[in-house]
């Protein structure tokens, strides 16, 4: 039976439901602040393919990078990126959408990668930062 009403199992209910419903969404998941170490993020729930990056440093990877510069971060060709860690060579292109605190600091991330290039636009990202928006209020 499921549960409805604590964090992971509404971020894992999400991640399924975007996994699920958007085709170009290949591996959707959350990564929280880790409250046991300074400047690092841990893997939350997901839908997708197992990743061994469990734990990212601030400013590691797009991930990293989206933490640490509190800013969404769009990668069209994660090709073309050098601070970057891959999870799957079927990864094509990825967004990271921070969540933040009612003081604006950062508590984790929206991260979902895509197997097709370029796939996320002005809609996604705005839809995202949403859903961030309102996890935020409702969790931290
Ligand atoms: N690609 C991310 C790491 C997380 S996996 O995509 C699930 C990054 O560069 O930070």
């Amino acid at each position: 039976d499921k549960n409805y009403n604590d964090k992971q199992s509404i971020l894992k209910l999400i991640s399924q439901l975007l996994a699920e419903r958007i085709p170009y969404y290949n591996w959707v998941g959350f990564y929280l602040v880790d409250e046991t170490e300074d400047n690092s993020l841990v893997l939350g729930p997901f839908v997708g393919e197992p990743t061994e990056h469990t734990k990212i440093k601030f400013g590691q990877g797009i991930c990293g990078q989206a933490a640490s510069t509190k800013t969404t971060f769009v990668v069209d060709d994660v090709s073309k990126e050098d601070n970057y860690l891959s999870c799957s060579p079927k990864t094509q292109s990825e967004i990271v959408v921070p969540i933040f605190d009612k003081n604006g600091n950062i508590v984790g991330e929206i991260d979902i990668d895509s197997h097709e290039k370029a796939p996320f636009d002005q809609d996604d990202r705005s839809f995202l930062e949403a859903i961030a928006k309102l996890l935020s209020e409702r969790f931290w």
